[in-house]
């Protein structure tokens, strides 16, 4: 059965004790901030359509990820290597699509921090793709492993929208 995510990219968690600690701060990170949007054509001319595009393919690798780690998903170990595959990639897409002079943008959620503060979303950015990319190079071979690895990516998700989303 396929985790359910909404259109924000919220993951309704079933009542799971032992995990749930570590899928409250996935889902939080998912569900953080409304303002989320369907289907945004990607345009290799729009930054905002393709980051869009690459954080709701995140949402959707977290979604299969959280989904194993319920045990609504058998675990596979390379369904969960190509979870972390592609939110290791939607990291290294970031960079490069917040250009200076788009900060207003209603499409958009990303707040005015990252510009203001652009020393700090940057090195937010290169955290979240060190610890995609350690976690993808771990490849998990059990849900334990799984678990362990998503902690460190998920807290990524937490804390740069925390600093760097706003509602819109
Ligand atoms: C380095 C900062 C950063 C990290 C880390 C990060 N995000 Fe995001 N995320 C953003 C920003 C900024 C936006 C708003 C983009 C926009 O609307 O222009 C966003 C938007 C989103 C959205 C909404 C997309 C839409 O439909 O508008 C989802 C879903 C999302 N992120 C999921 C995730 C998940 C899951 C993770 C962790 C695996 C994650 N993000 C990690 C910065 C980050």
């Amino acid at each position: 059965m396929l985790p359910e995510v909404s259109s924000t990219g919220e993951i309704f968690l079933k009542n799971s004790t032992r995990i749930f600690t570590i899928l409250a701060s996935a889902a939080f990170a998912v569900s953080a901030y409304a303002g989320s949007h369907n289907l945004v054509t990607a345009d290799v001319n729009d930054p905002v359509s393709l980051r869009i595009n690459l954080m709701q393919n995140a949402g959707a690798a977290t979604g299969l990820a959280s989904g194993m780690m319920k045990g609504n998903i058998p675990f596979d170990p390379i369904a969960a290597q190509a979870a972390l595959a592609t939110i290791n990639t939607a990291a290294l897409g970031l960079p490069g699509l917040f250009p200076a002079g788009m900060e207003e943008n209603m499409r958009s959620s990303a707040g005015p921090a990252i510009w203001s503060d652009a020393a700090g979303f940057n090195s937010a950015m290169a955290k979240f793709i060190s610890d995609t990319g350690a976690a993808k190079s771990s490849a998990p071979a059990s849900v334990e492993e799984l678990q362990a690895a998503f902690a460190a990516v998920g807290a990524n998700c937490q804390a740069c929208h925390k600093a760097y989303r706003i509602k819109r």
